[in-house]
């Protein structure tokens, strides 16, 4: 399976701690935010890595990842966003790059306390469509929600007003190739973004999406500064990308 790792965009919550730089190479305690996910997916066994970035600090992640000798890698992948169009138009990038495979999309500013490991045995296992990740949260209606019935999601909503549940999607999600087929017929939202929640949403109409709930603390670094700063007390009190909770 391979991994992608989106961490383009503006990161205007951020502001103005992103005015001058990209959101993933802010701290997140010892460590820039960036490190996180591409330890969280090595931890999972997925080797072969792609980091899709833009705007004018793209260099700097050449220059702080290399290769990913850090992270026991022999290469890493990288490719460039020329404008921020949202999470399903930064993974329309890396079709080339998955070439028919199954990918996991991880978004840079995702920090877990755990690992991915058991998700990522059983979607190589799945015949084929997508899997996502949820955790209960206080403040669902910042993220995308699923509203599950028993064992099945019936539709994602993308930070809703009124959430239908006390879940959020994570930012993690496990799909077969065709999500580049599916996100080639987004329409943009409200926000002018091709969402990953419709991509999501598409493969649920189709009934092919399992879900895992992670255990452990998860954090959106990037939903505020709070967030983040939530994310750094976190790390250090416990550490993250831990293989045994
Ligand atoms: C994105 C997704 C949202 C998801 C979140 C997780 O939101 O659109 O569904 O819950 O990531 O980090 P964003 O943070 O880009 O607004």
């Amino acid at each position: 399976m391979k991994g992608v790792i989106l961490a383009g965009g503006h990161a205007t919550r951020l502001h103005p701690l992103t005015r001058i730089t990209n959101k993933h190479l802010l701290p997140v305690y010892d460590k820039p935010m960036v490190f996180y996910p591409v330890e969280a997916l090595v931890n999972a066994g997925v080797e072969d890595i792609l980091i899709v970035t833009g705007g004018n600090n793209a260099g700097d992640f050449l220059r702080l990842l290399g290769n990913g000798r850090e992270f026991g890698l022999k290469h890493l992948n990288y490719t460039y966003q020329e404008r921020a169009g949202g999470i399903a138009e930064a993974l329309s990038l890396a079709e080339h790059f998955v070439d028919g495979e199954k990918v996991v999309v991880f978004l840079g500013d995702n920090v877990i306390e755990g690992n991915i490991c058991q998700a990522a045995r059983e979607f190589e296992a799945q015949e084929c469509g997508a899997k996502i990740l949820l955790k209960e949260v206080d403040d669902p209606e910042n993220y995308g929600v699923p509203e599950i019935e028993g064992e099945h999601i019936l539709r994602i909503e993308e930070k809703p007003k009124a959430p239908k549940s006390r879940f959020a999607v994570l930012g993690i999600y496990m799909y077969d190739a065709r999500v580049f087929e599916i996100a080639k017929t987004l329409k943009p939202s409200g926000r002018g973004e091709l969402e990953i929640t419709d991509v999501n949403n598409a493969y649920i109409e189709r009934g092919e999406v399992t879900f895992n709930i992670l255990e452990g603390w998860w954090a959106d670094c990037g939903a505020s500064i709070d967030a983040l700063l939530r994310a750094n007390n976190l790390v250090a009190k416990t550490g993250a990308n831990r293989l045994n909770l």
